[in-house]
Order: C-alpha cells, then structure tokens, then sequence
C-alpha cells in the first residue's frame, strides 16, 4: 500500500519508522511519503493560513498549497487515491472503517491545523479521489497529524504481512462488536492477585466461555452503546 501525508509537521511521522509499521515500511509492504505542506508555497514566509472570511477567531488553511500538493500527490494518480482529512466534523473513524481502508491500494492523508482548512479543497479534492472527512472522536485536537498517525496504525496492521502473527489480529476489542477478554501471564500469582483458575484449567472450553463471558461483562460495564448498536 502507498501511503501520503501532507503536514506541517512532517516531523512528526518520524515515529513511523520504528516498529512494526517501521518494518512494513523496510520490507516495502508499506510506502510511506511525508510532504511538508510549505514546499506548496511561493512566498517569502511560506503562508499556509490566513484569517477567516465572515471573521471569527482562528487562522483557516489557505487552499492553493493544498490544490498545489494534491495536484503533485494525486493529480493523474491511477488507481484514484482515498483522500483522507482528519476532522472533529468528520464521520467517525472505527474499526470497520480501518479494515475498509486496508483494502485501497493508494491513501493520501491531508492534515489540517489551525481552525481548518478551506472548505473549497475538499471539493477539489473530490475530483482527485474518494475524499473521506473521519474523526477519531468526540475531542478536538490541534490538528490532524495524531488523529493520522492513528488511523495510519490501525490501517497499516490490518494489511497482511504487517503483524506477524493473523491470528492476534482476530480475538481483539472491535473486531466482533466487542471488548476484548482480559489477559495474564506468569506467575500465577503476582502480589497476592491470582490468575483466574479457569485459565490453568487445561480445558479449552471452559476457557472459550469465561472469555465470551468477559467480553459480554466488560462491554455491558464500560461500553453499553456497543451492545446497543
Ligand atoms: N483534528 C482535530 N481533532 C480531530 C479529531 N477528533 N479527529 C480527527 N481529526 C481531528
């Protein structure tokens, strides 16, 4: 999969390089590009913002670095990239949206900072690419480049090859609507806490049903819009 981020920030996807997302990117599972959105501009100080139309508080992106990078990064780009903005005013990033984009074969990401971009480059965009607006939640960020870096992490382990073992991709929270089951390892007793005795039971099946009920428990306690849906 080819990703591309733009961001003021490129920096900040250095993180990227470490890891498992760090040895997909080696073994050219992944191809990771960072853009410094300033190298889109002519003037003296590199201008990305400006104030707001209408007024208000806050800087908005101006649109033609963005049109210039989308023109470069996604401009003729075949198959057609999914253009992804990060924003609290998009729809909501889930598990089933990360396993959806895992099957495009070219993402570009364009992160916003400051009170937005300019809505106009989301409708240029469009004539590029799928162009997709997602929030990682109900909280707002400084900008878009955490709520990427997640999103690039929960995408990239669903590619296969990425996490070595499959299996420990499936029995996770949210990939069957639920949390996932509690965890121990040795010893069996740590601090006077005891692993429960189910677990060194031996017996598969009344391993399989303590967990299935652990999942249940801890989505009806900490999760009960997860039951709902
Ligand atoms: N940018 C700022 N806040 C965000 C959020 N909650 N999700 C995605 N992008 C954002």
């Amino acid at each position: 999969m080819r990703i591309d981020v733009v961001s003021i920030f490129p920096t900040i996807f250095d993180a990227l390089e470490v890891s498992l997302l760090g040895k997909a990117r080696q073994t050219g599972l992944l191809d990771v590009r960072v853009h410094d959105l300033r190298t889109y501009t002519h003037d003296r100080h590199r201008t990305v913002d400006d104030t707001p139309y209408g007024g208000g508080a806050g800087m908005v992106m101006k649109p033609e670095p963005w049109g210039l990078a989308l023109d470069d990064i996604a401009g003729g780009a075949d198959p057609r990239p999914v253009i992804v903005f990060p924003s609290p005013a998009g729809e909501r990033f889930t598990q089933a949206t990360a396993r959806e984009l895992s099957q495009a074969s070219h993402l570009v990401f364009g992160c916003g900072r400051y009170e937005g971009i300019d809505e106009r480059v989301f409708d240029y965009a469009a004539g590029l690419g799928e162009v997709r607006l997602l929030s990682l939640g109900d909280y707002v960020l400084n900008g878009g480049e955490v709520a990427v870096m997640a999103m690039i992490e929960a995408i990239g382990r669903l590619i296969p090859g990425v996490v070595g073992n499959p299996e420990s991709l499936v029995e996770e929270s949210h990939e069957d609507g639920l949390l996932e089951y509690p965890s121990f390892t040795k010893p069996a007793v740590w601090r006077e806490r005891e692993v429960p005795p189910v677990l060194l039971s031996g017996n598969h099946g009344a391993v399989a049903t303590w967990r299935r009920e652990q999942q249940l428990e801890r989505t009806r306690q900490r999760r009960p819009d997860l039951l709902a849906d």
